[in-house]
């Protein structure tokens, strides 16, 4: 098998080192390039680019394959916990029970935000968007945590916590907020979804009891969510990185990224979808078929995806955990009956199938988040908790691997060509209006 591509533009040939991953994934490198022939490449989207070589994870989208650092993650799902992912992505390797200790108890001494931090929830307009207060705040934990100038492991293991913990008890304040109730600190006696949910749910005058098959069905939600390389957000957050911003608001950016309907804010669309559909008292096909006319401005949400051409294992992960958690007494769901029906109906249906569109993760996660009683707004919030690992492991990642530079890609520019300024009163009025 080789190892170089050629390229042959005209008379002239360029010798192109050809890389392979671990896996045998296979890159023509391509980064002498512009330096050899004043070429560059045009890959609108970035769908056919890598950008970075990593090692957090793998996903063959032909095959369904998702893998964190090697450990499949029907098995991580099934045997791990968050706290042990959240380990997992940023450290390489599971931890041992010690390291898992140090790591939890970390954790649980940075979840509590300053308490002059508190206060600003109180200037957000009710109806404010949790997605938008958490990108503030957690940009504002960089003016309440400044960061030693040289990062030392410890300083990152620390902003590190701060991030993963703190994040969590900033969505549970702003939910707080929306509910007009007083804010629940976080407990060193609760475990990170166990704290969660009570920070959500418990008030002064109600206690809220845990209910272990919801604690999993959450805990469940956020490792599937914990990372999925090199998406939207977490190339929002290299990007970002890339320039040292202040890892607080490369992480922000990282939240605003998540927040479109494209991405994160998929399992939002996908609840008020299915509503819609309860609601006009249809099984789906109406709305299938209106998905997929182009211009009728639908969208089946919770399918498709840039990267699976097959099933997306998540979506099959959390459709066996909406069967258990939907079964329980007093949980069931007639959203999840149309939810089922809309999936039988597109994957016989020739577009869906052309097109290589399946249910992704977002399909099912939504009515797993309503059933737990998380309100529609915040199921970003949730998706942004669970990433929050992954972001993180991919700045660590980006900063520490040589050669680590600014990312600053290339354009095509199909503009005007040069051409002078002209005095206002000189210039015609068809020209007033810019293009
Ligand atoms: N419903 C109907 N048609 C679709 C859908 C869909 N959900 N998704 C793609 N298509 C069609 C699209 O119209 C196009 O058709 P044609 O070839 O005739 O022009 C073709 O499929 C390819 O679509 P694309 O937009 O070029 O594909 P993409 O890889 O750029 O987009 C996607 C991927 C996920 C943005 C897109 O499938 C989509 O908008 N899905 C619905 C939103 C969604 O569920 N997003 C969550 C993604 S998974 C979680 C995450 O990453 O956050």
């Amino acid at each position: 098998m080789t190892d170089q591509a050629k390229l042959i533009v005209g008379k002239k040939e360029y010798v192109l080192p050809l890389i392979t991953g671990t896996q045998n994934e296979r890159a023509i490198d391509i980064s002498q390039l512009r330096e050899q022939s004043g070429l560059i490449t045009l890959d609108n989207s970035l769908g056919n680019t890598g950008v970075c070589q990593s090692s957090i994870t793998f996903i063959d989208g032909d095959q369904g394959i998702l893998q964190y650092r090697g450990y499949p993650i029907e098995e991580l799902a099934e045997k791990s916990t968050f706290t042990e992912i959240a380990y997992l992505l940023i450290h390489g390797n599971l931890p041992t029970r010690k390291e898992l200790s140090i790591f939890s108890n970390r954790l649980n001494e940075s979840s509590l935000i300053h308490e002059d931090m508190r206060h600003f929830f109180e200037a957000f307009p009710k109806y404010a968007h949790p997605m938008g207060i958490l990108s503030t705040m957690v940009a504002s934990l960089s003016t309440f945590y400044p960061l030693p100038d040289v990062l030392d492991p410890d300083a990152e293991e620390q902003f590190m916590a701060n991030l993963i913990s703190q994040v969590r008890t900033i969505a549970a304040f702003s939910y707080k907020k929306s509910m007009g109730e007083p804010v629940v600190y976080p407990s060193f006696r609760l475990k990170y979804v166990e704290n969660f949910l009570n920070m959500m749910f418990s008030s002064p005058v109600k206690d809220y009891h845990q209910d272990p098959d919801i604690v999993r069905a959450v805990d469940l939600f956020l490792i599937l969510h914990a990372d999925h390389e090199q998406n939207c957000s977490t190339s929002t957050v290299r990007l970002v990185g890339s320039s040292l911003a202040n890892i607080y608001a490369v992480i922000s950016a990282g939240i605003s990224a998540l927040w479109g309907s494209r991405h994160g804010g998929a399992n939002q669309e996908v609840i008020h979808m299915l509503e819609r559909i309860l609601a006009s008292g249809g099984d789906g096909k109406e709305f299938i078929e209106r998905a997929k006319k182009k211009n009728s401005g639908e969208r089946l949400m919770g399918f498709g995806h840039r990267v699976y051409k097959n099933f997306d294992p998540r979506a099959k992960i959390l459709k066996q955990a909406c069967h258990k958690l939907l079964s329980k007494p007093g949980m069931n769901n007639p959203m999840f009956d149309i939810a089922l029906r809309i999936e039988e109906l597109a994957l016989k249906d020739d577009y869906f199938l052309s097109r290589q569109l399946y249910p992704n993760v977002d399909f099912y996660s939504g009515l797993i988040q309503k059933a737990v009683g998380i309100p529609y707004d915040m199921f970003t919030v949730l998706f942004a908790i669970g990433r929050m690992p992954g972001w993180l492991a991919h700045w660590r990642e980006m900063v520490h691997q040589e050669p680590f530079r600014i990312i600053r890609p290339r354009q095509v520019y199909i503009g005007k060509t040069e051409r002078h300024y002209v005095p206002i009163n000189e210039r015609p009025e068809q020209n007033a209006v810019p293009v």
